[in-house]
C-alpha cells in the first residue's frame, strides 16, 4: 500500500486536543474587540495579485519570494493573501465604507507566505487583524495600543514588550533613505550579502537584520527618529504623551522598521522572549497613503495583526494546564445489550433536551461492559452513565465516577439523572 497523503509542508492541521485553545482565545478577542465597538468583516481568501504588490510593495520580502499567485483559468493573477491589511481597505473602498465615516473593523483567518517553516513561521497561519480609518491622530493609535495591552492582561500573558518608532511622513523617510544609502555604501564591506542586496532594493530593511556581524554598523547608523518631519514629531510626541498618561510601558526601538512598505508614522511590535526566534505575537502601524494608492481618497488608516498560532504557544507556555480540553465530555453513555442500545439513544437526546450545556459521548459501535469502560476511560469523562440489563429491568440508570474523589457508584431512576448531573457538574439550565 502507498504511504497515506500529508499536509503541505508549512502548513498544520489544528487537532481536537488544541482547538479548545483557541476558541478560547478567539472567544477573549471577540469580546474585547466588541467592547472597542469594533466589528468584523469577513473577506476572500484570493485577491488579484495587483492589490498586494501595490500595497505590500514590490520589493518587500513577502511580494518577491513569498506569495502563492497563481493564474485563474481565465488567465488573471491571483494571489492566497499573505496579510489581511490589503483586503480590508479594498473592501472597504468598494463598499464605500469610508464615504464621510470612521470605521473599526477586525477579521480572522489563514493568511499565506511561503517562508521556511520553523517553530512559530508557517506557510499557512492564522491572525486576528483589527483596522481603523478615518481617524488622523494619534489617540486611535493609543486606544488600539491600549485594546492589545488589555488582551494580553485578560488572556493572562505577561513578558511581552511593547516596541515603539515612527518611520515618519514618506517624503522624510525618502530623504533618510538617501542618507542610509550614503551612510551603508561608505561602509558596503561591513555588510552581508543579504544587506548588501538591500542597499538597492529596500536599504530601511537592512536595519532590521539580525546578523550578529552587523551590529556595529547598524549601531552607528543614523536613526530615523532624528530625521522625522514635524507632523510625524509632533504626532509620535503625543502618543508617546497617551500610553504614558495610560500607563503603558513602551520601549522605543529606532530599528522597528517592519517587513511591509505601506506604513508611516506609528509602527509597533509586541515581542515575547518566550517562544524563541520567533517572538512577534502582535504587530501594526499607521498606513495613511494605503488607501490612496489603491486608487480611493486619501484616507488615514491604522491596524495591526496577531498571530493566532504564536499566541496559542505562548499561552501553553504561560500555563500548561489551560491546554487540557474543554472538548472532553461530562458523561460517556455505556449502553449493554439490545434494549439498553434503543433506550440510551432516547434517554442521551432527553439529557440534551434538559441540560443544553452537557457534554455527553454516547458510546456507539457496540462491544461490552469491559471495552465500553476502556473507551470512557479515555474520553477523559467526569461520569460513566450506565444501562446494561440490570438498570434496564429495574427501570434505573448507573452513574459511575471516573474521576478520584467523585465519590461511589450510585443508581437512580432515570428522571432524577438530569437533575442530579445539574448539581453534580455545576450546570446552568
Ligand atoms: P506582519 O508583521 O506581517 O503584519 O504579521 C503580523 C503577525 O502575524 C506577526 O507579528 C506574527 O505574529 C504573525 N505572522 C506573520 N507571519 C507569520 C508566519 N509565517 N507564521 C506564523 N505567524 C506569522 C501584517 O500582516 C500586517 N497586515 C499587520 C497590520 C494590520 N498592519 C496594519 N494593520
Amino acid at each position: 500500500m502507498s504511504k497515506p497523503f500529508q499536509a503541505i509542508r508549512g502548513m498544520n492541521d489544528i487537532l481536537p486536543g488544541e482547538s479548545a485553545q483557541w476558541q478560547r482565545l478567539e472567544a477573549t478577542v471577540r469580546e474585547v474587540l466588541a467592547a472597542y465597538g469594533y466589528g468584523e468583516i469577513r473577506l476572500p481568501l484570493v485577491e488579484k495579485t495587483e492589490l498586494f504588490t501595490r500595497s505590500i510593495g514590490e520589493v518587500t520580502d513577502i511580494v518577491e519570494k513569498e506569495m502563492y499567485t497563481f493564474a485563474d483559468r481565465n488567465g488573471d493573477s491571483l494571489t492566497l493573501r499573505p496579510e489581511g491589511t490589503a483586503g480590508c481597505a479594498r473592501a472597504c473602498l468598494e463598499h464605500g465604507l469610508l464615504h464621510h465615516q470612521t470605521q473599526r473593523l477586525w477579521y480572522a483567518g489563514p493568511m499565506f507566505r511561503y517562508e521556511k517553516p520553523q517553530k512559530g513561521r508557517y506557510r499557512q497561519f492564522h491572525q486576528i487583524g483589527v483596522e481603523a480609518y478615518g481617524m488622523a491622530g494619534p489617540d486611535i493609535d493609543a486606544e488600539l495600543i491600549a485594546l492589545t495591552a488589555r488582551l494580553w492582561r485578560r488572556l493572562g500573558i505577561r513578558d511581552v514588550t511593547l516596541q515603539l518608532n515612527s518611520l515618519g511622513s514618506s517624503a522624510a523617510r525618502a530623504a533618510y533613505r538617501e542618507r542610509l544609502v550614503a551612510y551603508f555604501t561608505a561602509r558596503r564591506t561591513e555588510l552581508d550579502e543579504d544587506s548588501q542586496r538591500r542597499l538597492t532594493t529596500n536599504p530601511l530593511r537592512i536595519l532590521d537584520s539580525k546578523n550578529p556581524a552587523l551590529r556595529g554598523v547598524l549601531a552607528d547608523a543614523p536613526a530615523l527618529l532624528d530625521h522625522l518631519d514635524p507632523e510625524a514629531q509632533t504626532h509620535f510626541d503625543e502618543l508617546r504623551a497617551l500610553l504614558d498618561a495610560a500607563g503603558i510601558v513602551y520601549e522605543i526601538n529606532p530599528r522597528l522598521v517592519r517587513g511591509l512598505d505601506y506604513y508611516s508614522k506609528t509602527v509597533f511590535e509586541w515581542v515575547t522572549d518566550a517562544l524563541g526566534a520567533q517572538g512577534t505575537i502582535c504587530a501594526g502601524g499607521r498606513y495613511d497613503g494605503l488607501l490612496e494608492q489603491l486608487g480611493g481618497p486619501a484616507t488615514p488608516g491604522v491596524g495591526f495583526a496577531m498571530g493566532l498560532e504564536r499566541l496559542v504557544a505562548l499561552l501553553a507556555t504561560a500555563d500548561p494546564s489551560a491546554a487540557e480540553s474543554d472538548a472532553n465530555p461530562h458523561v460517556y453513555l455505556i449502553r449493554v445489550g439490545d434494549a439498553a442500545q434503543r433506550d440510551g439513544l432516547a434517554l442521551a437526546e432527553r439529557l440534551r433536551d434538559q441540560l443544553p450545556e452537557l457534554r455527553l459521548r454516547m458510546h456507539c459501535g457496540g462491544g461490552g461492559f469491559k471495552a465500553q469502560f476502556r473507551r470512557a476511560d479515555h474520553s477523559g469523562a467526569h461520569y460513566a452513565l450506565i444501562l446494561g440489563d440490570d438498570e434496564m429491568a429495574s427501570d434505573r440508570v448507573a452513574l459511575k465516577p471516573l474521576r478520584a474523589a467523585q465519590g461511589e457508584q450510585i443508581t437512580l431512576p432515570r428522571e432524577q439523572v438530569a437533575v442530579h448531573l445539574r448539581a453534580a457538574l455545576d450546570l446552568t439550565a
